[in-house]
């Protein structure tokens, strides 16, 4: 038996579609998410077109009503979704109709699905911009915390994972505040660039009717209208954007996580990860695995790829809209979800994140990590150029390496045999903590300017 013709556009057509075609269609299995956005913005709709004249206060108010009922239904849980229906706004329309009647097909005089999906699609994405700072305000939060707790303890700073030269626990954990800021600052640029209405612009052309496209931007809380009806149905630049700024957050995420994977391993020992954020293996009694830092590290694969799937989906459209346009939600609900739960994780287990004090110190004495502050010094008090004092320094450390010793383990006159001025006083700057302290330059790590810094950062989450 064939099905009939679609209720809302079969006007033309004398059979209904094929099931495939129905099912490789239909979007309501997942845009059902932008309910309460279409909804809003049918009600910010049918209030415009009272207000132009174009419909009557009576029918305005039946629809803005009605609305209301379904939007509660569907928060409920008892609202059918048919495929049948295609999509959210057919849904939501038909409901609609179902309980108010004849009015309810007005709703859709000068407007269009093409202006509907868009203005749908920025308000949730908008929403989610916000869910985002809020998110990255606590994980900023919780890395402010471990910073000011361990503004002086002494850690290995890495390049190349070598010991490069000591450094502030603080100051590690303050550079990921520098950069979930930026991230802040994108998704808050973004926000603002994404905040124009798309409604009104209708299939693609404008209308005839006199709407007022102002009435409904301020109604959505968008700054203005688009100006150009076809860039307005066509354009998905501010999910795209979303989903850059979510890539280098989570890419920013996955350093971190994988910091942590390391740090809480048996060999680096630098942190341990609080019972509520760790889990066991059901084999070996022993473990306490990392599993929530693994995940984000991983997690974030489905963030590139939404990014990439979009940007694909959109390359070569040709303008206006075109149905691969449809293809847009899922990527970005899947995306947005998972940034968020990775923020929440990141930000309870850094909060609750141990560091093992004396482990770090210990670390940060190896590998002659304070190679670079007896050169320093050797500039400094003996006024070698910096590249002879490189070049002393490197004949001590290989000194020190023969005898599987730290530099500060060498005697005095081991060091003479280098270089005869060398005195007592060199050994100051041999031990981790001068030597962090004494990095007071701006943006250096010296505990000092750690809680300078946590300070300024806390004025400016609070
Ligand atoms: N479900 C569609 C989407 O998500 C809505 C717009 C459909 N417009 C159209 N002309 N078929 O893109």
């Amino acid at each position: 038996m064939t099905k009939s013709a679609n209720a809302m556009w079969g006007g033309r057509f004398a059979a209904g579609p094929d099931a495939i075609m129905e099912a490789i269609n239909a979007s309501i299995g997942f845009d059902q998410r932008l309910a309460a956005q279409d909804i809003a913005g049918s009600r910010a709709h049918a209030a415009m077109l009272a207000a132009t004249g174009i419909i009557t206060d009576n029918d305005a108010e039946a629809i803005r009503e009605g609305l209301l009922t379904v939007l509660s239904e569907i928060e409920a849980g008892d609202f059918t979704f048919s495929t049948a229906l295609e999509d959210i706004h057919m849904n939501v329309e038909a409901r609609l109709k179902e309980i108010i009647g004849e009015p309810a097909g007005r709703l859709h005089t000068a407007r269009s699905r093409n202006d509907q999906v868009a203005t749908d699609f920025r308000l949730w994405v908008r929403d989610q911009c916000d869910a985002v700072d809020a998110a990255l305000a606590a994980l900023m939060k919780a890395l402010l915390g471990q910073a000011e707790a361990g503004a002086e303890w002494v850690m290995p700073g890495f390049t190349h994972l070598q010991v490069a030269q000591p450094v502030t626990w603080g100051h590690h954990m303050l550079a990921y505040v520098e950069m979930f800021a930026r991230d802040r600052a994108r998704f808050a640029d973004a926000r603002k660039r994404m905040n124009t209405s798309p409604l009104g612009a209708a299939a693609l052309a404008g209308t005839s009717f006199p709407i007022d496209r102002e009435m409904t931007a301020k109604a959505l809380g968008f700054d203005r209208p688009m100006a150009n009806s076809l860039d307005a149905v066509s354009d998905r630049d501010f999910a795209l954007e979303f989903l850059a700024a979510a890539s280098i957050c989570a890419m920013h995420m996955s350093r971190l996580a994988e910091e942590l994977v390391i740090w809480s391993s048996a060999q680096f020992r630098f942190a341990k990860m609080s019972d509520q954020w760790s889990t066991g293996s059901s084999i070996m009694p022993q473990k306490r695995n990392p599993d929530a830092a693994e995940l984000i590290r991983a997690k974030i694969g489905r963030i590139f790829g939404a990014n990439v799937a979009l940007m694909t989906v959109m390359k070569g459209l040709p303008l206006t809209y075109s149905k691969d346009m449809q293809e847009d939600k899922e990527q970005v609900f899947d995306a947005a979800d998972n940034l968020l739960l990775a923020l929440s994780a990141m930000a309870g287990m850094v909060k609750d994140m141990d560091a093992n004090v004396e482990a770090l110190e210990e670390a940060a004495a190896t590998g002659f990590s304070t190679a670079t502050d007896l050169a320093d010094w050797l500039v400094r008090e003996l006024g070698l150029p910096f590249r002879d004092a490189h070049h002393v320094t490197g004949s001590l450390v290989a000194m020190a390496e023969a005898k599987s010793c730290d530099l500060p383990e060498l005697s005095l006159a081991d060091m003479q045999t280098v270089h005869q001025d060398i005195t007592q006083s060199v050994f100051d700057v041999l031990g981790v903590k001068n030597s962090v302290a004494s990095r007071t330059s701006f943006g250096g790590t010296a505990p000092a300017n750690v809680l300078a810094q946590v300070e300024a950062w806390k004025g400016i989450l609070r």
